[in-house]
């Protein structure tokens, strides 16, 4: 058979499609920018909007993103084309390519210092030492040239080879097994936390909303993090969906990944913010946080090191798995849209990857290589995630959500996402779609504009 009549790969069953699902929305996300953005922006207070911008935009726009690629079984680009054949809409696809390579840019970057840990765990670096050398060991790790770009070039080989197996064989595979453990270890680490002096302090800020401390930037950082963590807006959804089975509930499958998404980022809050009072590390350090706390949780407890070397494997599995479906956006478009074998648009983009990601690694610290290069006033590092977390996902989700309310008939998505009526919820369904053409996008166009000053 050529390459194009070939049958497209795609996920075995209900549990399969649940996994793959959560593992992409399940990562860094969670266990890293969750944290130190809730530091940075006051608690409990953050946690209430995120919440309400998950459920009142993450879930449409997971929804239409679902729609768009289980519908037309194809990569971003070429479901759209698909749906709306040659017109301007295909757009959707290509920010989405944009916006999964500006985020492995500085992901990849973070995920390495995630297997550096590992490494250091492992060989005792990180035991026994006070808050201050901890923070030392962190900044040193990140400012050298040589360090964190092996180690970003070590985690974007592995997510390269287990994309290179397939659908099945690698994703589906290796995602059934690790998200159970992930979920394990961070119920482990979190009981650790719970019994230091600090932590009722910890839960306290974590749960406590104090509305003073938000700021408009608050609310669109929030936005850009419900996208963010539920990989929505660039078509990471649309690319797994297109394996789905065609019996899978959707709108049962989007609200479990949503709930349990958020269940574990609150299970790594909690693992951190006790850690952070117990050991007077600063709540708002920023990016370095989650670097700086875990080590100290662990450093002085029996087995301690084990633990800690658990803790890192996990995050790494987290990242690892969320970046199989970042990159995935990009091997499905090359595959199909260029015809070209998964294994050379796999090679492809990960040396792209990690040329352009090596930008983000030498500028992520005041004292890197790059630190003083300045696009917009911020870092290579600083520059990819703003752009692609605050303005392109929401932008993407906004795109999408606008071409599903207007441009495919309500008929339409209802007979698809109740798999052909065979699904009870007509009224869910409605409601649904009632929100995702008048509520989902104007919320998102007045907070992006609101945030982009072109409104007040
Ligand atoms: N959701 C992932 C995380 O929380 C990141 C991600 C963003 C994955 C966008 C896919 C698309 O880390």
């Amino acid at each position: 058979m050529s390459r194009n009549t070939r049958k497209r790969e795609g996920f075995s069953s209900g549990l399969a499609v649940f996994f793959a699902t959560l593992s992409s929305a399940v990562g860094l996300g969670n266990i890293w920018k969750f944290p130190y953005l809730t530091g940075d922006n006051g608690g409990g207070a953050f946690l209430i909007i995120y919440i309400a911008f998950a459920l009142l935009l993450g879930i449409p726009v997971m929804m239409c993103e679902f729609y768009i690629g289980r519908s037309t079984k194809r990569n971003a680009v070429g479901a759209i084309d698909r749906i709306k054949p040659g017109s301007l809409w295909k757009i959707i696809g290509y920010a989405g390519l944009l916006s999964a390579y500006l985020i492995m840019f500085f992901y990849s970057s973070v995920a390495g210092w995630v297997y550096s840990y590992i490494f250091k765990s492992i060989r005792g670096t990180l035991s026994h030492l006070s808050t201050e050398d901890i923070q030392s060991i962190f900044d040193k790790t990140v400012s050298s040239s040589f360090e964190p770009i092996f180690w970003q070039v070590f985690a974007l080989a592995v997510v390269g080879s287990i994309l290179v197996l397939g659908v099945r064989n690698g994703i589906e595979r290796l995602t059934k097994i690790l998200m159970p453990i992930l979920f394990i270890l961070i119920i482990i680490c979190d009981i650790r936390a719970l019994t230091l002096p600090g932590s009722l302090e910890g839960i306290k800020f974590l749960f406590y909303p104090d509305f003073s401390s938000l700021t408009k930037n608050s609310i669109l950082i929030a936005l850009g993090l419900a996208f963010f963590k539920l990989s929505l807006g660039m078509g990471t959804m649309i690319t797994y969906s297109s394996y789905f089975t065609d019996d899978n509930n959707m709108l049962a499958t989007s609200l479990k990944v949503a709930f349990s998404d958020l269940c574990i980022s609150l299970l790594a809050g909690i693992a951190i913010f006790p850690t952070v009072f117990t050991f007077g590390v600063k709540v708002n350090s920023g990016p370095g946080l989650l670097f700086k706390t875990i080590p100290l949780v662990f450093s002085k407890l029996p087995f301690g090191n084990i633990l800690m070397t658990m803790f890192f494997i996990l995050t790494a599995i987290a990242a690892t798995t969320a970046m199989m479906s970042i990159v995935e956006v990009t091997v499905a478009i090359l595959t199909e849209e260029l015809k070209i074998s998964r294994k050379s648009s796999v090679m492809l983009n990960c040396l792209i990857i990690a040329v352009f990601g090596s930008l983000a690694t030498l500028s992520s610290s005041s004292s890197s290589l790059l630190a003083d290069i300045k696009i917009f006033g911020k870092t290579f590092f600083d520059f990819f995630d703003y752009v692609s977390s605050n303005v392109l996902l929401p932008l993407g989700g906004l795109l999408i959500a606008v071409f599903t309310g207007y441009i495919i008939k309500k008929e339409k998505f209802i007979f698809e996402i109740s798999n052909k009526n065979s699904l009870e919820q007509k009224y869910a369904f409605s409601l649904l779609f009632i929100l995702i053409k008048y509520v989902t996008p104007f919320l998102l166009l007045i907070i992006l504009l609101n945030s982009l000053s072109l409104i007040n």
